[in-house]
């Protein structure tokens, strides 16, 4: 049996040969964020994805960043590691729902979380992540907005953007918003000294009892630059892990062991070699997607960079 050591060897020795630049988004393993060459949240996942130079681009993460690296990147070949990998909130709502949803609101704009179809982003006027959907929302010069597919996320953006009128559909993440008042209230009794840092996919009730709310990368940096020594961590639980390794002199507690993204963990560093290996020998699959969807879920992502940089 390969050791990690051997797999990541042979994944790094793969990469050289075909040229393949791997994005992983942060809530990956830590095996996997090794041998990644642009780490990061669905922002800068984004931004970056536009940038490479590279011509083969390999996604570690769900089907909608695989997605949209893709449509930001036409003229490249985009593979998914493991393309059994999908978010659940990115299919929650067909195009036909939300324009009947569009409907009841006339000259509103349709504003989508990254994680959407881009079939979805196609029928949408500009996406957002979670770290940029207050300042993009901000930026908008529409006043009434529909806000999809995630709630929670639409609750948190409201709030920020007092002059704004966001309508919801009733969609969010399966993993963030299940996490309870009470999951949390348990989490602080037993953990009185701690900071509790969340995610705004968690309900507003959860959002409101935080010490810090922000997307992944807001709370990886609040908790590497803080002087507090211990944190309620609520998000996906390999952040946990992240941290724990990154900042050993602090201690990082789940906010629930329920925070967990199965389809952000299945995909494994064997995934990724084999991937290449496909890759290299011509029977990789790359990404593809119906013309006139990428033009326009293109113009979404771009309003976004846009609004958003
Ligand atoms: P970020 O925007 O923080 O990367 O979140 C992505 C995600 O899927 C959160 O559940
Ligand atoms: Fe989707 Fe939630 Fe998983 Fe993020 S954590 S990929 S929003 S299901």
């Amino acid at each position: 049996m390969r050791t990690i050591n051997e797999v990541q060897q042979a994944i790094r020795s793969l990469k050289a040969q075909t040229g393949v630049c791997i994005l992983a988004h942060s809530y990956q393993s830590p095996e996997i964020l090794e041998i990644a060459d642009i780490t990061g949240d669905s922002y800068k996942l984004s931004a970056a994805a536009g940038q490479t130079d590279a011509e083969k681009l390999l996604v570690c993460g769900v089907r909608f960043m695989a997605e949209t690296a893709g449509l930001l990147n036409p003229e490249k070949q985009v593979y998914e590691a493991n393309p059994a990998a999908g978010c659940p909130m990115a299919e929650q709502f067909s195009p036909e729902e939300i324009l009947a949803e569009k409907a009841k609101y006339p000259g509103c704009a349709v504003v989508a979380y990254v994680n959407t179809t881009a079939a979805v982003k196609a029928v949408s006027d500009v996406c957002v992540t979670s770290s940029s959907a207050v300042q993009i929302v901000r930026n908008m010069p529409q006043q009434e907005i529909l806000f999809i597919p995630d709630c929670n996320l639409g609750a948190y953006t409201q709030k920020h953007c007092p002059g704004k009128h966001l309508h919801f559909m009733p969609g969010g993440c399966p993993h963030h918003s299940a996490i309870t008042p009470e999951e949390a209230a348990a989490a602080r009794k037993a953990h009185p000294d701690a900071l509790m840092l969340v995610h705004p996919e968690c309900r507003p009730e959860i959002s409101a009892a935080a010490d810090y709310v922000g997307a992944t990368s807001g709370i990886l940096n609040f908790a590497r630059k803080s002087g507090h020594r211990e944190f309620i961590i609520g998000t996906e639980i390999s952040i946990v892990q992240h941290l724990t390794l990154e900042c050993p002199d602090k201690r990082f507690y789940p906010l629930s062991n329920r925070l967990c993204c199965p389809d952000m963990r299945i995909t494994s560093a064997a995934d990724v070699l084999r991937a290449l290996m496909q890759i290299a020998d011509g029977s990789a699959k790359p990404l593809t997607l119906p013309a006139q969807t990428a033009l326009k879920a293109r113009h979404c992502l771009d309003e976004m960079l846009r609004l958003g940089g």
